[in-house]
């Protein structure tokens, strides 16, 4: 099929939304993210956006799984990207989102760094990408520690932006754990080359956002906005298998026992409410903090 036929074929076939972050789709004309579009896009060498940051949770791997268990994409429960919203409230590097690609959306995170990055890329991704450009030429172990003990008060949304994809770029597995007071504590990484500047990615990434409402709040905050129809997706902090094995540091609030009840109550709640819910979390079996 050639390329005029195939967004045709598209575009009748779905109700096309947005990949239009490559040039051969222009923005107006409206394309479904669905496994056959997958498909085309690979046969032009086309590529969604990636996200921008490693995210321990992160979860691009695990996109076929959902596909394979029937739970994703929406499309089939009824969700109508011109008429109803997604919500990603733990967005973190939005692996979802970035495969989805819909035409409205709430995206947001307790994570105030992560959050600022989102809507620096919406806004004025070409002062970070030249931030960034400084970084990578000054990488080493002692520009690291220099740059992660910076007072975050003290520097503008575009420096927070570029501090955050460098240190996550550059420290060790891409982790982002802070201390109890909120200061990033991940040791330097030691990578050869790391990617500290992908600058084709963050520029789709501005594109997709353009029209997207991007929030720092708690998950529930966001979902208060959530009406019948929408999809929703819940990927929060994991209840921990063991006591050792928590992992609940991607804020300085953490998300305890507490919260992942109240999580089951909201998704409850929200199901209720008419909306399409998915959640992902661990299989303990028991909630052990
Ligand atoms: C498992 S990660 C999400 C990963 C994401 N789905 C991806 O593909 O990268 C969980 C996210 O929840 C966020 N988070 C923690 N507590 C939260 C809260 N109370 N409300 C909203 N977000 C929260 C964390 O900052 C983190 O980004």
């Amino acid at each position: 099929m050639n390329k005029e036929l195939s967004i045709k074929y598209l575009k009748e076939k779905y109700n096309l939304n947005h990949i239009i972050s490559q040039s051969l789709i222009p923005r107006n004309k409206k394309i479904y993210c669905n496994v056959e579009l997958d498909e085309i896009m690979r046969n032009f060498k086309l590529e969604k956006p990636k996200p921008f940051v490693k995210w321990v949770g992160g979860k691009r791997q695990l996109l076929k799984q959902f596909i394979k268990l029937g739970l994703y994409p929406p499309f089939s429960f009824g969700f109508n990207p011109e008429k109803n919203t997604y919500f990603e409230p733990f967005v973190g590097g939005g692996a979802v989102f970035l495969d989805l690609l819909p035409e409205n959306a709430v995206l947001s995170d307790m994570n105030f760094e992560l959050i600022t990055t989102y809507k620096v890329i919406q806004q004025d991704y070409k002062k970070l990408i030249s931030k960034l450009k400084i970084h990578k030429k000054n990488n080493t172990k002692e520009y690291f520690l220099k740059i992660r003990a910076q007072n975050l008060n003290k520097l503008s949304d575009v420096s927070v932006a570029a501090r955050f994809i460098y240190l996550n770029r550059t420290c060790f597995n891409g982790m982002y754990r802070v201390n109890k007071s909120g200061g990033f504590n991940v040791p330097y990484g030691k990578y050869n080359n790391p990617n500290i500047v992908n600058q084709e990615n963050l520029e789709n990434i501005s594109k997709v956002l353009q029209d997207i409402k991007i929030k720092h709040q708690d998950y529930k905050e966001t979902l208060k906005k959530a009406k019948k129809g929408d999809f929703i997706y819940l990927d929060p902090p994991y209840a921990p298998l063991s006591p050792t094995a928590s992992f609940t540091a991607y804020t300085k609030e953490g998300f305890g026992a507490e919260q992942q009840i109240e999580l089951r109550d909201t998704f409850y709640e929200l199901h209720k409410r008419g909306c399409l819910v998915m959640l992902s979390n661990s299989n303990a079996e028991t909630l052990v903090f």
